[in-house]
């Protein structure tokens, strides 16, 4: 492959992960996931975890697999690129584990006495890439296996960082997330 094929794939393949996220942001409010309960004097999770954002962050990752399904043919001629198609369960891995591992995040920054909107750089780039990824590789063993092939896998974790720092300025930018990570 190309290093181009290789970085349309990789970022094609995540699409469904990036999502979740910035899904969740937009949508965020409401009951906390823990209810507010804590733990050794500090939140579980905290108020900025909560069922609604965490909800549509994973069904919009979902949708947006069969969106990419929908339209992956004209793309991948478009771009003269073999772009994979989503199984359900690979969507839903993608979406789903992306917003674990958001919440594994905030789970751990309340640990360490990190308040709610506390950066943790490098947690906070790769939280989510990294539970998508095994989520995914346990769900759809041998469609993770075809499509992050070791090159793929290297541009996912060069790249995300980059796009989550970038969408996160922008967002902080438009007034929509009150920090810029
Ligand atoms: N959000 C949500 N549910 C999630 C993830 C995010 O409702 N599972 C919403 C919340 O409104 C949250 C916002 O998206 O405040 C930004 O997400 P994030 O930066 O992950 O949360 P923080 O508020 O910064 O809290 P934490 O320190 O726990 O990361
Ligand atoms: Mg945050």
């Amino acid at each position: 492959m190309s290093l181009f094929e290789t970085v349309a794939v990789a970022l094609w393949a995540m699409l469904p992960a990036y999502v979740p996220n910035n899904a969740a942001v937009l949508a965020g409010g409401g009951r906390p996931i823990d209810g507010g309960r804590t733990w050794r004097g500090r939140r579980l999770l905290g108020d900025g975890k909560t069922w609604r954002g965490t909800a549509v962050g994973v069904l919009a990752g979902a949708a947006l697999a069969g969106v990419l399904n929908a339209v992956g043919p004209a793309v991948s001629s478009a771009l003269g690129v073999d772009l994979p198609t989503f199984p359900l369960a690979a969507g839903f891995a993608l979406a789903a584990g992306a917003m674990l591992g958001d919440i594994a995040a905030s789970f751990l920054k309340r640990r360490t006495g990190r308040e709610r909107g506390a950066a943790f750089p490098g947690l906070d780039q790769l939280d989510f890439v990294v539970f998508a990824l095994l989520l995914t590789f346990l769900s759809a063993p041998e469609w993770f296996g075809s499509v992050f092939t070791l090159e793929v896998l290297a541009v996912v974790v060069v790249v995300t960082p980059l796009l989550h720092v970038g969408t996160n300025a922008i967002a902080y930018a438009l007034g929509l997330k009150d920090e810029p990570w």
